[in-house]
């Protein structure tokens, strides 16, 4: 990616004087007297902005866009009008708008530099280094294309090279800093995307594997991958049932990231890693069965947010525990009413070969124990159930530890990656009850993302342990198909606030 930021303090504050770009870009509002970065960009085009304004070729509502070529007096070729809406009504939505609107336009035209001033934008209750992050992050997503398995790329790709962020004087150092975290994070959440949006004829568990070890290679990483031998020396029946019927072989991903002392105990990630998820015996119905290629999005967003935390250089210690394998029909997968024992020795009643996720998880919840985790947080697209709960907008989280809740909340808000606490009550856990085995792997259909959180649990007893179903936001289908890299921006930040409270 040959893609570079640097800010730009303007000084003397009251002038304009900027590098030279192919297009500025300036924010403005729908009404009332322009201040700041717009003044001086009205200015210095003689009145052209007030003008457009006033002819009513651009009305400043929120993301609304106006390109303007060849426009003289500034120090850029191309001037680009971006709506914010009313001024009293501006909020964080309201920018991430504006900032998304921005480049999606910019990114089709063949720009190389770009001046974006957005970021002096004060939003309300933010930083002053907020809108700049944001927008360094909005480029980075609108941005990414998956090109892999194309033989010739149709959709037109990025031509921006350089973007320059003004700043004033006071928030340059501030803002040096949230653009390095942007990048990082940015890194982490397209190696997420890029993963999880291969098919699984390439995304492999050892294709997986392979990149998880490359991956922590280039950053210092210690990486280690059980392959079918030592999983069945663990005794993790509960996993291996699951893989058996498939030609891939299965892996158990290890990543072991030390920022901190060796004594401190780490942050364990968990990530589902079912490269694709036909159902087994209990097979899906064919319509829509090409999205469960993405069936292994928990786990793409754990090794993106390793690759992003190393990059911040976080001090923490983190371990990224993945189960990956297929869930396939076969002569001899797993039945309907086998009953297979988990590495806790739990034995567990198999009533549908399509709740696969919770009988990997449960054997890698077991493994963490281990690594006396100071809290495990698993990631996983786990029922259609939590779908039907809660759309596509909030992850599901699960937890029995109100302080772990709270902080997994705050950084979805913070990284506005949003997730909606949901219950775990004890009465849930009836609806697991088995004639033949400790417990079944399914609860029935009331409650589905609930009961499947019940049956995680109860392999997490060792540690505080949060549950994140990811059914509703990893992916989008339709006409954007496409992964969304989510909830690494959730993670990344409830890692960086966990490093921040240490100190
Ligand atoms: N991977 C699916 C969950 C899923 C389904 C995610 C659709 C996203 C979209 C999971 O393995 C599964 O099949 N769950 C079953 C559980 C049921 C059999 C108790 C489900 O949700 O139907
Ligand atoms: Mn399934
Ligand atoms: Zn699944």
């Amino acid at each position: 990616m040959t893609l570079s930021f640097s800010i730009h303090v303007r000084k003397p504050a009251n002038k304009l004087s900027l590098p030279k770009s192919d297009c500025l870009v300036l924010g403005l509002f729908e009404e009332g007297p322009m201040t700041g970065v717009a003044l001086h960009v009205d200015e210095a085009t003689r009145g052209l902005v007030s003008r457009l304004m006033k002819a009513g070729d651009f009305d400043g509502k929120v993301g609304s866009t106006l390109l303007v070529p060849e426009v003289s007096g500034l120090d850029a070729s191309r001037l680009m009008l971006v709506g914010l809406g009313q001024q009293k009504e501006l909020k964080e939505k309201v920018y991430q708008k504006a900032a998304k609107e921005a480049w999606r336009a910019l990114l089709q035209r063949n720009l190389e530099h770009v001046t974006f001033t957005l970021g002096e934008v004060a939003v309300p209750g933010c930083t002053s280094d907020w809108g700049v992050g944001v927008a360094t992050q909005a480029l980075r997503y609108e941005a990414y294309r998956f090109t892999q398995t194309k033989s010739k790329p149709e959709e037109k790709r990025s031509t921006i090279k350089r973007v320059v962020f003004t700043a004033t004087q006071d928030s340059e150092k501030a803002a040096k800093v949230v653009v390095k975290k942007s990048i990082a994070l940015a890194n982490g959440t397209d190696l997420a995307r890029h993963l999880s949006n291969l098919p699984a004829n390439v995304c492999t568990p050892t294709y997986l594997a392979d990149t998880a070890k490359q991956m922590a290679g280039e950053w210092g990483i210690k990486a280690e991958v059980l392959g079918m031998k030592q999983i069945s020396a663990l005794k993790m029946g509960a996993f291996l049932a699951v893989a058996r019927a498939s030609a891939e072989e299965p892996k158990l991903i290890v990543l072991q990231y030390r920022g901190a002392g060796a004594k401190e105990a780490p942050v364990v990630l968990v990530g589902k890693g079912i490269t694709f998820d036909s159902g087994g015996i209990s097979l899906k119905p064919a319509e829509g069965m090409d999205e469960m290629k993405y069936d292994m999005c928990g786990a793409a967003a754990v090794l993106g947010t390793v690759r992003a935390i190393a990059e911040m250089k976080l001090k923490l210690n983190v371990v990224a525990i993945v189960p990956t394998c297929e869930n396939m029909p076969g002569g001899n997968a797993l039945k309907p009413g086998d009953v297979v024992t988990s590495m806790k020795g739990v034995t567990i009643e198999i009533l549908n070969t399509d709740a696969e996720g919770r009988l990997i998880l449960c054997d890698a919840l077991t493994y963490a124990e281990r690594f006396k985790p100071a809290a495990v947080v698993d990631v996983a697209t786990l029922t259609g159930a939590c779908v039907i709960a809660l759309g596509h907008h909030n992850s599901g989280l699960f937890s029995s530890d109100d302080t772990l809740a709270d902080q997994l909340l705050h950084a979805s808000r913070v990284a506005s990656d949003r997730a909606w606490r949901m219950p775990l009550d004890e009465e849930y856990f009836e609806q697991f009850k088995s004639k033949f085995a400790d417990m079944a792997n399914v609860g029935g259909r009331p409650g589905g993302s609930i009961t499947a959180a019940c049956f995680l649990s109860s392999f997490a007893e060792a540690y505080p342990w949060a549950h994140l179903d990811i059914a509703g936001t990893a992916w989008k289908g339709g006409a954007a198909k496409g992964a969304t890299g989510r909830p690494v921006p959730l993670l990344v930040q409830f890692l960086v606030e966990r490093a921040e409270a240490k100190q």
